[in-house]
C-alpha cells in the first residue's frame, strides 16, 4: 500500500481537502437534507476555526502527500479517558480502497497508545453499513440503537 498517514490538521491542509470534497449520502437519514458540497473558501475557514478546541484532535488523511480523508478524535475526556472517533473521506475516488480501514487503525492506535485513552466511542446513522463493517472489524462492541444512530465502543 502506498504511505497512508494521519496528520494535523493545518488551515492549508483543510482547503487543500475540502476543494475536492464530495458529501455522501451514507451519512444522511434525513436525504431531504443532503446537498452536493461546494467548496467556498469562507466557509472552509469558518468550519476550521470551529474545530479549535481542546477537546478535539482533527487530522487530516495523506496518501503519498495528497489529502484524501479528515479524521477526528472529538470529546476527548482525559478523566475518563475516552474519546469519539469520527471519519470521512474526500471523495468516492478514495474509498473503497482500504483507506478508510487503514486510517481508523491509525487513529485507535494513536488513541490508546499517545493519548492514553481506554475507550474510543463511534457512532454511525443506522443505515451506514460500511462504516459499521470496519468498526465490527477493528472489535468496536455495538452498544445501543438510539433514534436514527447506532452506538459502538471499542475499549483497551
Ligand atoms: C466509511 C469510510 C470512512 C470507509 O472508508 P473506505 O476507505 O471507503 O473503506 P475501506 O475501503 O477501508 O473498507 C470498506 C469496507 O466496507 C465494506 N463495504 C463496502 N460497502 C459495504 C456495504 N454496503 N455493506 C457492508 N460492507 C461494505 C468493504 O467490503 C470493505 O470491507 P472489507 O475490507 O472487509 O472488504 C468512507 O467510505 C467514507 O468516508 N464514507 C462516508 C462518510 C462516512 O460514512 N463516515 C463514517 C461515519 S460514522
Amino acid at each position: 500500500m502506498e504511505e497512508l498517514k494521519l496528520q494535523g490538521m493545518t488551515r492549508k491542509l483543510c482547503h487543500e481537502l475540502y476543494k475536492q470534497w464530495e458529501n455522501d449520502e451514507s451519512i444522511y437519514m434525513d436525504m431531504g437534507l443532503f446537498k452536493p458540497y461546494v467548496y467556498n473558501e469562507d466557509v472552509v475557514n469558518r468550519y476550521f476555526d470551529s474545530k479549535q478546541d481542546s477537546s478535539r484532535i482533527m487530522f487530516v488523511i495523506m496518501l503519498s502527500g495528497k489529502t484524501i480523508g479528515e479524521l477526528q478524535l472529538k470529546q476527548i475526556d482525559y478523566d475518563k479517558k475516552e474519546c469519539t472517533l469520527s471519519i470521512h473521506m474526500q471523495n468516492d475516488k478514495v474509498k473503497g480502497k482500504g483507506y478508510g480501514t487503514e486510517a481508523e487503525r491509525l487513529a485507535i492506535q494513536y488513541a490508546f497508545e499517545e493519548l492514553g485513552m481506554l475507550a474510543v466511542n463511534a457512532d454511525t446513522v443506522a443505515k451506514n453499513v460500511r462504516s459499521q463493517h470496519i468498526l465490527d472489524k477493528h472489535g468496536f462492541k455495538f452498544i445501543r440503537e438510539e433514534g436514527d444512530f447506532k452506538y459502538y465502543q471499542l475499549r483497551r
